[in-house]
Order: structure tokens, then sequence, then C-alpha cells
């Protein structure tokens, strides 16, 4: 649903599915920061990104890339989604 942030544990990987635009993506859930749950954070669409909740650092979208000035972490990992009757489809690599 449009603005929704879910959490899955998929094996021993968490991933955050987003909903924004229109467009569904994928990244890793827990955040390369200190390791809170990006699905517990909120998006800040003007940015086309998700806000971690503990210290509000912000990822893009679609490319985990870490927006957020000064870059005081990495980028998190972003996952290829593709949506086929209405299921979520993930490319998780080994
Ligand atoms: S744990 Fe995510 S910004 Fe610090």
């Amino acid at each position: 649903m449009e603005g929704e942030l879910r959490g899955l544990e998929i094996g021993e990987r968490l991933v955050l599915l987003a909903c924004q635009g229109g467009r569904v993506t994928a990244m890793d859930d827990s955040c390369n920061h200190a390791g809170c749950l990006l699905s517990g954070g909120w998006i800040d669409a003007r940015k086309r990104a998700v806000v971690c909740p503990c210290h509000e650092y912000c990822f893009e979208l679609g490319t985990g890339r870490n927006v957020t000035i000064p870059r005081l972490c990495s980028d998190q990992h972003a996952f290829p989604v593709r949506v086929e009757n209405g299921r979520v489809l993930l490319e998780l690599e080994e």
C-alpha cells in the first residue's frame, strides 16, 4: 500500500519492503549505522528515501544509497524487485 514500510524475515535476512510513488523497492532492513530496523521508520517522499527511526539517516528507495550529509555510514544493500500478478518477487543473492 502506498507509503507503507514492511519488514520481512527471509531466512537469516531482514528485508525492508517500501511502497512509494506506485513502486515497490527492497533493501536490508537492519540499518548499517547501528542496526535499528528501517521498517520502524518512515518515508521522506521529497527525498524518496526511508528514514531510520534511531538517528534519522536517510537511504534512497531503490538504490539504498545513504543520502544523509554528513555521510557517517555506508549505503544499504538494495535488492531487485518485480511485481507480477500482484505478487512481489525479490531477488536475493545467496
Ligand atoms: S541506526 Fe539507523 S541511523 Fe543510526
